[in-house]
């Protein structure tokens, strides 16, 4: 299995993660391991670098989980987004590269980085939470809509549509 080992830094573990596994902030230096991940997903890691100096910016934070000590998801939450329907820095913010490596997926770890991230935006006073997904990707869409999110509007992307959805957030909602 093509992965990264990560390094085991300044751990701030959630309570969202499935046994074994556990959720927190990417470190700088894990970019590679993203890199690595998203190739072993099929995914291009072309946008990586720009993502890790947004994250430096303070724009977004990368999210990572971690099991057995290999890098197994990422999902990132943009605070601010050029579309400020999706993220305006204040009340909205707005979910982007989900991905879970494929022999770790089916055991809730795709759920616990989304509610990982719904909890960070509630402590930054976010009452919104925004996400993308491609046209055609129901899987990932139906998943997102069994945990809340509904259709708000489409956008075009240079690949094609996308669709985005959005779900309220509130402490009692993201418990
Ligand atoms: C979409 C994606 C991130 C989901 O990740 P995941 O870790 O498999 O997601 P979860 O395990 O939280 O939930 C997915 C399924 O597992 C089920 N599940 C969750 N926890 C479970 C558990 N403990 N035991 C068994 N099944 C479980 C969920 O109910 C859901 O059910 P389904 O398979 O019947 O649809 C993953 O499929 C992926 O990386 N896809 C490719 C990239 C992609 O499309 N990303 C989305 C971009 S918008």
């Amino acid at each position: 299995m093509a992965q990264a080992r990560t390094t085991e830094l300044s751990w701030h573990t959630f309570k969202d993660a499935p046994p074994r596994v556990r959720l927190r902030p990417a470190q700088p230096e894990e970019e590679g391991a993203v890199m690595a991940l998203r190739r072993a997903c099929g995914w291009s890691a072309e946008s990586v670098p720009q993502q890790f100096r947004a994250m430096r910016d303070g724009r977004r934070t990368i999210y990572i989980a971690v099991g057995d000590g290999y890098l197994v998801g990422t999902i990132t939450v943009e605070w601010v987004h050029e579309d400020r329907e999706l993220a305006d820095g204040v009340t909205c913010a707005h979910i982007s590269n989900l991905v879970v490596h494929p022999a770790y997926r089916h055991r809730g770890i795709g759920r616990g980085l989304l509610a990982a991230v719904q909890r960070a935006a509630v402590r930054r006073g976010c009452r919104l939470m925004t996400i993308g997904v491609d046209h055609g990707n129901d899987y990932a869409r139906r998943l997102y809509e069994r945990l809340g999110y509904s259709f708000r509007k489409d956008v075009n992307a240079p690949w094609g549509a996308i669709h985005v959805l959005t779900r309220p957030l509130s402490d009692h909602a993201v418990a």
